[in-house]
């Protein structure tokens, strides 16, 4: 029985520091989108007349990402995450329900902004206003 127990420590311990290791130093994980996000309908795609979008993105989003979105805030320095450049291929390749997901529900060190921004067509109006700094 003690030399179950004994296997059972020794075993978890060796698990722990595993998973030590690997989160310290694994590359930046994919971002994985829940499918249901991925092909979310943006209803309101192409519109930002009242510019809701640009202010909210002002407000909440350039101090890390930049006023043009390159990620050269004057908060990113203090960052440990690697940002890509919101305007890039990388970011723009994504269906506008991925970068709903990434911007409204975040993760680590990407905020969460289902508090501060909750109307949902105003979320949206920040989408579109992410597509039209690539152009
Ligand atoms: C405190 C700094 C900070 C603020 C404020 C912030 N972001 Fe981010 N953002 C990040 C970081 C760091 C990442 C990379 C996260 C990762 O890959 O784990 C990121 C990633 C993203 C991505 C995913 C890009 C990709 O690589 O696919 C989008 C989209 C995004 N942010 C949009 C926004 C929007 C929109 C706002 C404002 C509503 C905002 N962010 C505010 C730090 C921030």
């Amino acid at each position: 029985m003690k030399t179950k127990l004994n296997s059972i420590l020794t075993f978890s311990a060796i698990a722990v520091f595993t998973l030590a290791l690997v989160a310290f130093t694994a590359p930046q994980d994919e971002w994985v989108v829940p499918a249901k996000y991925k092909s979310m309908e943006n209803e309101y795609a192409g519109e930002d007349e009242d510019e809701i979008g640009e202010d909210l993105f002002n407000q909440h989003c350039k101090s890390c990402h930049g006023k043009e979105g390159y990620g050269d805030g004057t908060k990113a320095k203090e960052l440990e995450t690697e940002m890509h450049d919101l305007t890039s291929a990388k970011v723009q390749g994504q269906t506008d329900g991925e970068l709903y997901y990434k911007a409204i529900i975040g993760r680590d060190e990407m905020p969460n902004f289902e508090k501060k921004i909750r109307d949902d067509e105003d979320r949206w109006m920040v989408i579109n206003y992410l597509r039209a700094l690539a152009k």
